[in-house]
C-alpha cells in the first residue's frame, strides 16, 4: 500500500487524555526550569499562567507565596494531576465520594481525612469526584503544575466546619474568563 494514502499523524483526533497523561504533563513542564522561573511570584497572593494542556486539556503554572491556599474544593466532574516544581505543598483530601448534588450541608465519616506532602518534583492524579484543599504550609514560595480533563467547567468550593462540609459556592468557567 503506498505509504502516500495513510492520514499523517497530526490528522488523527486528538485523543482524550487520561489522568496518567496528565501527571505525565504535570511531571514534564515541572521539570521545565525555564519555564518554571519564568511565572511571576507575588508575596501577596497566588499567580498563575495557562498553559496548554495535552489533547485539548486545561492547564496551569501556578505561584504560592508561604500561607496561600485554595480552600476545599472540587473540580466540576474533571479529572486531573498536579505536580509541585518548586518548593512543597500540602495536599490535604476526602477519602470517600461524596454525593455531587442536592446537599448544602454534610457530616463527614470518621477516618476519611488524608494528607500529603507534595515535593521536589512530586505529584499526583486525581478522579473526578476527587474533594480537596492545597495550601503551602512552608516558608517558602512553591510552584506547581495542573492540568485537567475536560477542561474544568465549573468548581464547587466548600466551607468545612470540623466534620462538616458546606457547599458555599459553584463558579462556573465563564466567570474566570
Ligand atoms: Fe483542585
Amino acid at each position: 500500500m503506498p505509504s502516500s494514502t495513510a492520514p499523517a499523524p497530526s490528522d488523527a483526533p486528538p485523543s482524550r487524555p487520561g489522568a496518567k497523561e496528565l501527571l505525565a504533563f504535570a511531571y514534564r513542564v515541572a521539570a521545565d526550569a525555564e519555564l518554571v522561573t519564568s511565572l511571576p511570584l507575588d508575596p501577596q497572593g497566588r499567580t498563575w499562567i495557562r498553559l496548554e494542556g495535552p489533547g485539548g486539556s486545561e492547564a496551569w503554572l501556578i505561584g504560592w507565596p508561604p500561607g496561600a491556599g485554595t480552600g476545599w474544593h472540587d473540580h466540576g466532574g474533571s479529572y486531573g494531576a498536579f505536580a509541585t516544581a518548586a518548593g512543597r505543598l500540602t495536599e490535604q483530601s476526602l477519602a470517600a465520594r461524596l454525593p455531587t448534588e442536592g446537599w448544602k450541608l454534610l457530616e463527614l465519616a470518621d477516618g476519611i481525612d488524608r494528607e500529603r506532602q507534595l515535593e521536589g518534583g512530586n505529584g499526583r492524579a486525581f478522579g473526578p469526584h476527587h474533594v480537596h484543599q492545597v495550601f503551602n504550609a512552608s516558608a517558602e514560595h512553591a510552584v506547581s503544575v495542573h492540568a485537567y480533563y475536560p477542561p474544568l467547567p465549573m468548581m464547587r468550593r466548600y466551607h468545612r466546619s470540623g466534620q462538616v462540609l458546606r457547599l458555599e459556592q459553584i463558579e462556573w468557567a465563564q466567570e474566570w474568563a
